[in-house]
């Protein structure tokens, strides 16, 4: 049998955890496709799994070495009896194994057919693998609160993985958006279109007039003093799922519509996004890439919480 790379969680905690193994190149069943990964996307989920927090370390820990990722981009290398829309050689991308099988880390993966993206030449595959999960996590969270044309958005962390795709969204629906970052990033939120707000230099609620909706990708304390900035019925998504009720709780109390929201993964969605990435009218930006091998880098990247737009692996040159 064939065999492969991939990057494992050999026990919950530190990035050093993560170690290479050797396992066999897995069969296409029936509806599947073989991926060769070219890249893999990281998530702050992947990194709070490997700490062993959370539903997805839950559910795994009996289940250990296990392999995270749940975005990848790369060639479609074998077919599984019954697949007709992909061919081999065709380059592919998605949100797979979500959420209890990971698997995006490595060398090769089996996915669905119909849960993966065709990636045109025009799209950068590193682009196209940082997409999936951000992307429609924040497709999502906009839908969760029906963010419409006039009204005021505020969006917490927006120069993140999920924040930098949201304000490009939001603004295409003709919001107002506000993001809030750090000095730093106050260029970066107004190029995608967003007015930026330093959260260093005052309360929220002193800096920014009474919005229509709240996107909260920070959670806790944050969340929960963002919620001053939001008009009395306004609606508020929050994010993080391990704050999301406290959030809610005391948005409630000050009159406000909350909810919590776990993404799941929509190649409709995917592929509407992917068609913006062509056009132009979306961008993605990478922070960083680091070789497979050196993914203990990319989580300790992700856990300084201060990553702009996505970090990503090159799976491919690890061979
Ligand atoms: N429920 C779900 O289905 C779901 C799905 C995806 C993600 N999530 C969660 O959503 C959150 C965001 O995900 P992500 O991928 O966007 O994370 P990320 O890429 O790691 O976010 C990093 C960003 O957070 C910003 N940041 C840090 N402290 C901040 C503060 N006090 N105020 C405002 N911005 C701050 C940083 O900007 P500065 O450097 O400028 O501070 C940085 O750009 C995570 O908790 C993630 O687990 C949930």
């Amino acid at each position: 049998m064939k065999q492969c790379q991939q990057l494992a969680i050999t026990q919950f905690g530190e990035p050093s955890v993560l170690a290479m193994q050797t396992a066999e190149v897995p069969q296409p069943a029936v509806n599947q496709v073989l991926v060769k990964v070219a890249y893999a996307g990281v998530n702050p989920i992947d990194a709070k799994t490997r700490a062993g927090l959370g539903w997805a370390a839950q559910q795994n820990k009996d289940n250990l070495p296990w392999v995270p990722g749940y975005d990848i981009a790369g060639e479609v290398a074998a077919l599984g009896a019954g697949v007709h829309s992909l061919s081999v050689g065709d380059t592919v991308s998605g949100f797979v194994g979500f959420p209890l099988q990971g698997g995006g880390y490595s060398e090769y993966v089996v996915a669905d057919a119909n849960a993966l993206s065709l990636v045109t030449e025009a799209v950068p595959l590193i682009e196209a693998a940082a997409l999936p999960l951000a992307g429609q996590t924040a497709w999502q969270a906009l839908e969760k609160v029906q963010v419409s044309a006039g009204e005021r958005v505020l969006i917490l962390a927006g120069a993140g993985g999920v924040g930098h795709i949201a304000i490009q969204l939001a603004v295409a629906k003709g919001a107002e958006v506000m993001a809030t970052c750090s000095s730093a990033n106050m260029a970066f939120i107004t190029s995608l279109g967003g007015t930026a707000i330093d959260y260093c230099q005052a309360p929220l609620a002193e800096q920014v007039d009474r919005v229509d909706v709240l996107i909260d990708l920070m959670g806790g304390d944050v969340g929960i003093a963002a919620l001053d900035c939001v008009k009395s019925g306004g609606r508020v998504v929050t994010l993080p799922t391990i704050t999301a009720d406290v959030v809610c709780e005391h948005a409630r109390l000050l009159g406000l519509q909350a909810e919590g929201m776990l993404v799941s993964p929509s190649v409709e969605q995917n592929n509407a996004m992917m068609v913006m990435l062509e056009a132009g009218t979306l961008q993605l930006h990478i922070a960083a890439r680091y070789p497979l091998s050196e993914g203990a880098l990319a989580h300790q990247k992700i856990e300084t919480g201060r990553t702009r737009g996505k970090v990503v692996l090159s799976v491919a040159s690890s061979e």
